[in-house]
């Protein structure tokens, strides 16, 4: 990892809003080629830091460089990143080559330059021969990738992606998440992308940035984040975990992590089966030790064995503990 080259590096970063709302003391470096996400609740900052990476926003403090050169005061034109905003951004009016083109012309990028480069772009993102078309004749989820098209052709050193897919329903959504992934490795290039659906993080992330409250509660790759939780926030936000009360302790084991044995005595503790749902081919249980409720996850030969009421030993596996 250190001797990777760092493409983005945010320093003591505070952006403040005149409500007093935003982010503080913001410190990240992300590294060339990574795929980044900033995952949290509504309204943790997400948008906020992404903003001030793109220039949208200035930051009140703290200072923020690519490549090594403080960017904080160019103009987002001037800064080598584009943003896809959180919802659609074509321009009613104009067609998706129109579209295409804006940006580069701005930049003064000759005509004959970029033609071929749009052709090329359409058929990254699989909507070759739609330059005549206008935003309103495609769906959504192609609506977002020529969203996404458009400022790839920026070339942008670094793509800025603030919740692309969240108006999409959920089978698109994982196929932009594919091709997004497929496009990222193709180019190479670095992302930072922004959502609030754990899932989402999980499946298209490097290294995931947990938020809480304008704050960063846990930076690391997917399994750091599922596996080791530092905080009983991010112990919460992602992946099914239960929370058991214990002499002034919390412990958070995940369903999978629970072995249910038949009887009593057999493992940490004991418990009565409460609830029983067939999933499939595994069955999710709830079982009653003492005031908690604990979920975990059985195969059906065992399942076949209980009912409710019967008394079980659960034996805890991989967990967290925390004070309470
Ligand atoms: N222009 C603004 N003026 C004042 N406060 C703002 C402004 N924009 C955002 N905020 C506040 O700053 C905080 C962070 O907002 P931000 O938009 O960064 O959240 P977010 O994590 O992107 O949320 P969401 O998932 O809902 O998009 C919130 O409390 C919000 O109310
Ligand atoms: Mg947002």
């Amino acid at each position: 990892m250190s001797d990777r080259k760092i493409k983005l590096q945010i320093k003591d970063m505070t952006k403040k809003y005149d409500n007093g709302d935003g982010v503080e003391h913001i410190n990240l470096d992300v590294y060339e080629g990574e795929i980044v996400t900033f995952l949290g609740p509504s309204g943790c900052g997400k948008s906020t830091i992404l903003r001030t990476i793109g220039g949208f926003l200035d930051v009140t403090s703290g200072d923020i460089t690519i490549d090594g050169k403080s960017i904080v005061a160019l103009p987002p034109e001037k800064r080598p990143t584009a943003m896809v905003f959180q919802s659609y951004n074509l321009w009613p009016h104009m067609t998706i080559y129109e579209n295409l083109a804006f940006g580069l012309k701005l930049r003064k990028i000759p005509k004959k330059q970029y033609d071929k480069d749009i052709k090329d772009m359409l058929a990254l993102v699989s909507m070759s021969g739609t330059e005549k078309k206008y935003p309103g004749q495609l769906s959504g989820g192609q609506q977002q990738r020529i969203a996404i098209a458009r400022s790839l052709l920026l070339k942008p050193s670094l793509l800025l992606l603030d919740e692309p897919f969240s108006a999409l329903d959920a089978k698109i959504r994982q196929q932009m998440r594919e091709e997004l992934k497929k496009i990222q490795s193709d180019l190479g290039i670095t992302v930072i992308f922004v959502t609030h659906d754990q899932e989402e993080a999980m499946a298209l992330s490097h290294r995931i940035v947990v938020m809480n409250k304008g704050k960063f509660d846990q930076v690391g790759t997917p399994e750091e984040i599922y596996d080791s939780p530092q905080t009983l926030h991010v112990a919460s936000f992602i992946g099914e975990m239960n929370f058991i009360k214990q002499d002034g302790k919390t412990i958070a084991v995940r369903p999978e992590d629970l072995t249910v044995l038949l009887g009593s005595g057999k493992g940490d503790m004991d418990a009565v089966v409460r609830t029983t749902m067939l999933m499939g081919h595994y069955v999710s249980m709830t079982a009653q030790c003492g005031e908690n409720v604990i979920k975990c996850f059985v195969d059906r030969e065992i399942s076949d064995k209980l009912a409710v009421g019967d008394a079980i030993s659960l034996k805890i596996g991989k967990h967290s503990v925390f004070d309470q």
